[in-house]
């Protein structure tokens, strides 16, 4: 089984510079890397092409490694999909799964996720049918585990009560304005679900503008962005990084010689209510 990671390299938004900037963040010490085969955002034979240079090197054997991608609906695509449109949806996940293992040269998958549902409320017959068919990589050894991104709590629920197989990670976007996904976050918590956050920085600018962030950053003798990812580790997440900058990649990595305290943690989970 593949070890759960602290921290992930996120290669969204990179297009030909996903090769490079992803070689540099596995040399600057990321063992996780998160991908889509889904071209309109993702570049993931650029990611494969680092993770060939990278394997070949001897720096690290794939099993240290952490590869996730993810299987997105037509909707979520551009008209560069990685299936035939008009397969039935679980053909499309074989199709999309298939790919991705070539453009990422590996013959498995540590974490394959479905990257939303097709509706905002519940999940559809569509839903369970991916699902069902991300399942059967499951089963097959070709994806290690299964996760969901971009879920609400009722979804959540919803997935877990009904799946075969319940997901093993969630991914979503971090609003410090919803207590950093709090109730998304404790459901995973007690249900033994690995919780990956992202737009930790992008999404909560004002937050983390704030004096009593700065503040706890200063008194650390980190950086911001480093006391966040700090604290998304000391609240139970895994968080995602995307930087592009190696002296960001390098600080990123180097959060694990502090730690918050209980009431240094409840400060930023409420930094929203305080900087109201
Ligand atoms: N599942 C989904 O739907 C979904 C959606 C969005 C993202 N994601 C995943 O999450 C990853 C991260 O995306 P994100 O939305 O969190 O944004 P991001 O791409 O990580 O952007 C972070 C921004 O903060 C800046 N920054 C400043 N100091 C930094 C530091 N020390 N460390 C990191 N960034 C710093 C970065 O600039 P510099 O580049 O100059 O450092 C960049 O502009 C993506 O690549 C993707 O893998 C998933």
């Amino acid at each position: 089984m593949a070890k759960i990671p602290q921290i992930i390299y996120g290669t969204a938004w990179k297009e030909d510079r996903t090769a490079e900037l992803t070689l540099k963040a596995l040399e600057s010490g990321f063992t996780a890397i998160d991908t889509a085969n889904q071209r309109k955002h993702y570049f993931e034979e650029g990611v494969g092409n680092a993770l060939v240079q990278f394997l070949r090197s001897g720096a690290r054997p794939r099993d240290e490694l952490f590869i996730q991608t993810k299987f997105t609906y037509q909707a979520g695509q551009d008209d560069r999909l990685p299936y035939d449109p008009n397969a039935p949806l679980a053909e499309q996940v074989r199709q999309s799964f298939h790919s991705s293992l070539e453009h990422l040269g590996v013959d498995y998958i540590d974490s394959y996720v479905l990257h939303g549902p097709s509706t905002s409320v519940g999940l559809t017959d569509a839903d369970m049918e991916v699902w069902a068919a991300m399942e059967a990589f499951h089963s097959a050894g070709k994806a290690r585990m299964l996760g969901v991104s971009n879920v609400n709590l009722q979804q959540l629920k919803l997935l877990c009560r009904t799946a075969h197989t319940p997901p093993e990670f969630v991914q979503n976007r971090c609003f410090a304005s919803m207590f950093w996904d709090k109730n998304v976050r404790d459901f995973c918590r007690d249900n033994g679900i690995y919780y990956q956050g992202f737009s930790l920085l992008t999404a909560n600018m004002p937050e983390l503008r704030s004096p009593a962030i700065s503040a706890l950053a200063q008194e650390k003798g980190k950086t911001v962005p480093q006391l966040i990812f700090r604290f998304a580790i000391d609240s139970g997440m895994i968080p995602l990084t995307g930087t592009t900058d190696e002296t960001h990649m390098r600080q990123d990595m180097d959060i694990f010689d502090f730690e918050l305290s209980p009431q240094e943690i409840e400060v930023i989970e409420n930094i929203s209510v305080k900087a109201a």
